[in-house]
């Protein structure tokens, strides 16, 4: 154990915590999965719920696992041995790791997508094609099934070889310079796509809120999708934050990523609905809304190739970011709990993920038998972990934070020891404490029982 420790990477800088944590919330969550969330989910009315959600409990849930993950210095599963001994505390730390298999398994799918979308983009592929044809030509890819695994199994390939190279050079260094340029690719293309004709209509779906729209399953959408956004409930946070240095003001982190991620994901909407609204494609279009409206949007665009293949590469990239983030929850706890060297538990880690990623991948095709009633085995992935198992990692953390380790130590952790003022460390203790595991219970259990 002690050899382990002595080995523990770090973040370079103040930067790197902050751009390293926005990878991993910023990613296809933002740009790909919460377009389809609010399009299947009434448009602006989830928007308001979800601005809510990550406004109310988005910043109390992240700092208390930056507080764990700092004060232990430890992964997901040990921070709770060092924090809470001799208890049932790690339990959270488990369901964690869990969690982090299940939803790279599935987010593996479609980041390999953006590779196969970075190959038609360089062949120049969709130029001068309608929208019935690309959209055929979706789901014709969908249908080869050992297509999608090839590219999956390449992109948990290139996430293993970013995470083996330890911390510091890996994910530092790649965060912190492409996503400010994601942000002003986005900026260009969202005005663009206002720009479009019948882009208003896209606008108000998702601006203009019809209250009556809020039901239990959108409430419980909109927290899924919070809490899947910021890389919340799982420990990737716990495990960044015991790699933040203690002169890091733990709260302006917070407060950074989070602005930055909803930043990112209105941008996605400013991009994604003006153009679908008008090109005639539905919001309801779940996974075609974004890889079938873009390449549209790119037809429009003087210098739309270039812009098509940029906008892919960065795509994948943010992917990337948030892979990493996944694969580290991973390789932290084989390394430092089962005590396997960092190659031989970045290799089973990735080998486990790529085995039920195969699923998540098959079911797609349009006559697979890895599907339930209807559900795919990737619809069933997604939906357990992102809307029942990060909601309950999540309560549990905010319990931890705020009735086991306490007040004082909550304070000694966001004060850095009292070098800092954190004028809001008050309220944000009482959220942590009293508000965020009741808001987060009523409406975790009344979504489930609607
Ligand atoms: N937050 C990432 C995104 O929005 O794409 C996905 C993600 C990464 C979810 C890490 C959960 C997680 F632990």
């Amino acid at each position: 154990m002690a050899e382990v420790k002595k080995k523990r990477d770090g973040f370079g800088s103040k930067l790197g915590i902050i751009a390293a944590a926005a990878g991993s919330a910023i990613g296809l969550g933002n740009i790909y999965r919460f377009p389809c969330e609010v399009g299947e989910n009434g448009g602006a009315a989830f928007l308001l719920f979800y601005l809510i959600v990550v406004n109310l409990l988005g910043i109390p849930v992240m700092l208390s696992e930056l507080v764990i993950g700092r004060r232990s210095q430890s992964n997901s599963v040990g921070a709770f041995h060092k924090l809470a001994p001799n208890t049932k505390w790690p339990i959270v730390g488990y369901i964690g790791v869990l969690c982090g298999f299940l939803i790279f398994a599935f987010y593996s799918t479609v980041s390999g997508w953006t590779l196969e979308y970075i190959v038609k983009s360089v062949t120049n592929s969709f130029h001068g094609k309608d929208l019935a044809t690309i959209e055929s030509e979706f789901a014709a890819f969908h249908d080869m099934g050992w297509r999608n695994v090839m590219w999956q199994g390449i992109f948990i390939f290139l996430t293993g070889f970013v995470v083996f190279r330890g911390v510091q050079n890996g994910i530092e260094k790649t965060a912190k310079v492409l996503m400010p340029l994601l942000l002003g690719i986005l900026i260009i293309l969202g005005i663009r796509s206002m720009t479009l004709p019948g882009a208003k209509e896209g606008l108000s779906f998702l601006f203009r809120p019809d209250f009556s729209k809020i039901t239990g399953k959108v409430m419980v959408e909109a927290l899924g999708q919070g809490f899947f956004s910021l890389s919340l409930g799982m420990g990737v946070l716990i495990t960044y934050g015991s790699y933040v240095k203690k002169e890091d003001n733990l709260t302006s982190t917070a407060f950074s990523v989070v602005i930055a991620d909803t930043a990112i994901a209105i941008l996605a909407g400013l991009v994604i609905f003006p153009a679908a609204f008008s090109f005639g494609v539905k919001p309801e279009a779940g996974m075609g809304l974004v890889f079938n409206t873009l390449p549209m949007l790119f037809n429009q665009i003087t210098g739309g190739y270039w812009f098509c293949l940029i906008f892919f590469v960065l795509l994948a990239i943010a992917a990337l970011t948030s892979t990493i983030s996944l694969l580290e929850v991973l390789v932290a706890y084989l390394s430092e709990e089962m005590l396997l060297k960092r190659t031989w538990a970045t290799v089973i880690a990735c080998a486990g993920t790529m085995l039920l990623g195969v699923f998540a991948s098959l079911s797609l095709m349009s006559e697979t038998p890895f599907a339930l009633a209807g559900h795919t085995v990737f619809d069933m992935m997604d939906f357990l972990s992102s809307n029942i198992l990060l909601p309950i990692g999540g309560v549990l953390i905010v319990i931890f934070v705020g009735w086991r380790l306490g007040k004082q130590k909550f304070f000694e952790e966001v004060t850095n020891e009292g070098a800092l003022k954190a004028p809001l460390k008050r309220i944000i203790f009482f959220i942590i404490r009293y508000l965020a595991p009741v808001a987060i219970a009523i409406v975790f259990i009344s979504g489930l029982i609607k």
